[in-house]
């Protein structure tokens, strides 16, 4: 009898557990269900791959959407849309929101806002209150949410579990993965007095130095061990850290972002100004080489955008009143995929860190594999592609990237989400069909 697919994705390089195979994919119900020659399937709808490398698609465990949306930001809809024209295929949205994602009704919320609106499918965070410890356990466990999140460090919004005692009552409930913001809020308090207004913007990694970093990294990970609680430390920015993080590969996953990755404070802020300005800094050059050193020794484990969509209008105030963070999940995949081909990481590290990371460290069920009985989540990609990354391009509603002007080689083609081919060729397709994604260790719940 002949095999009969939704879609067959003919002819691209795919990334398998096997290795790199020239294939075709079979696509039924939304999962893979083949991956070999289909040339004599019958297939409702082809893909040619021809020339194009197929990933499991791109997984992105750290962006700010702002939804609800009280202010004037992104939202889901214009968030996820930048997801998928950039490739990525899920999402897990940060609860630093107006108001926090704090309670199972702002959860809800978030879900509900997300349906039939979501491009690609995604997950929330719950974030710690300090007041909310003794709920941590119950949220966590909610359909839809990815865990909870920690900010030791004041940055966008009002969350934070500055001390220890509230971290150590935080992350003694509940027994999910933490993934955690570190920096250390009273040495930002004390180093506070260093940036009068109208300050460069590049005081920023001298307020937000390189020890306060390394004081909250090093308080997080006692306290985890203490309490025996599993951490994702996120968007880690220093030698030391990454050197502390590597002792502590048992209870601690490692995040670094594309940007800490690709600009310097070598130049950055003299070039963009407050537009640089993210929390935790871009740092000098030495520390971007140490964030490499250990992409390539294998203590990271995750790459995540930070995508935080601040207005330029915002961002036009006098630092430090600007606030911290840049868009990125658009940008993400042609960003990292140029360092590919710039001999900084292989193309199957990216995929480790994008997909099978994203998936071990959440027990992500479905996704995170380019295999058989997965989601059919693909991100297809030109190697060889030379584009020039623009504002014009972005689809975030604040309408700019750091990275306007920057010449990329690879590219994001094709976004297939469970099946649906949602972009191609930076357009967008058919309607939002974003999921909530879902998780192994709540399947049984
Ligand atoms: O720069 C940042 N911006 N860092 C964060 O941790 C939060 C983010 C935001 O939400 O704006």
């Amino acid at each position: 009898m002949t095999a009969r697919f939704d879609l067959v994705i003919r002819g691209g390089v795919c990334l398998t557990p096997a290795g790199r195979v020239t294939a075709d994919v079979g696509v039924r119900d939304g999962r893979t269900a083949a991956i070999g020659d289909l040339a004599q399937a019958d297939a409702a709808a082809v893909f040619d791959a021809a020339g194009l490398h197929v990933l499991p698609g791109v997984i992105d465990t750290q962006v700010h959407f702002r939804e609800p949306g009280l202010d004037h930001k992104e939202d889901l809809a214009t968030g996820t849309a930048a997801a998928v024209a950039g490739g990525v295929t899920a999402i897990f949205e940060m609860p630093n929101t107006n108001p926090g994602t704090v309670d199972a009704a702002a959860l809800a919320d978030k879900l509900s806002r997300a349906a039939g609106r979501a491009w690609c499918d995604h997950a929330f965070f719950v974030g710690a209150t300090g007041g909310n410890a003794a709920e941590l356990a119950g949220l966590e466990r909610s359909p839809g949410c990815c865990g909870v999140k920690i900010f030791m460090g004041s940055s966008t919004g009002d969350l934070l579990v500055a001390d220890d005692a509230g971290l150590a009552a935080a992350l003694g409930c509940g027994i999910r993965r933490v993934a955690v913001h570190a920096e250390d809020e009273s040495r930002l308090k004390e180093r506070r007095g260093l940036v009068s207004d109208g300050a460069p913007a590049a005081m920023h990694p001298v307020w937000r130095d390189v020890e306060t970093a390394l004081r909250a990294t090093r308080r997080l990970l006692t306290i985890a061990r203490q309490t025996g609680r599993r951490v994702h430390v996120l968007h880690i920015t220093t030698a030391d850290e990454m050197a502390l993080l590597a002792q502590h590969r048992d209870i601690a996953t490692v995040e670094v972002t594309p940007q800490h990755l690709s600009l310097s404070a070598d130049d950055c802020y003299e070039n963009l100004g407050s537009l640089a300005q993210m929390n935790p800094p871009i740092r000098a050059a030495a520390q971007q080489a140490a964030l490499w050193q250990a992409i390539a020794d294998g203590v990271v484990d995750v790459i995540g955008s930070d995508h935080a969509p601040h207005t330029l209008a915002e961002k036009q105030q006098v630092y430090p009143n600007t606030p911290s963070g840049m868009p990125g999940v658009q940008t993400l995949v042609p960003l990292m995929l140029d360092h590919v081909a710039a001999g900084r990481l292989t193309l199957e590290r990216f995929v480790d860190l994008t997909a099978h990371g994203p998936a071990r460290i959440y027990n992500i069920a479905g996704k995170g594999r380019l295999g058989v009985g997965h989601d059919a989540d693909f991100t297809l990609v030109d190697l060889q592609a030379k584009r020039t990354i623009s504002n014009e391009w972005i689809r975030s509603k604040c309408g700019w990237t750091p990275f306007d002007g920057r010449d990329v080689v690879g590219w994001p083609l094709a976004t297939i989400v469970r099946g649906r081919v949602v972009m191609r060729e930076d357009e967008l397709l058919g309607e939002p069909c974003g999921e909530p994604v879902r998780f192994q260790d709540l399947l049984a719940a």
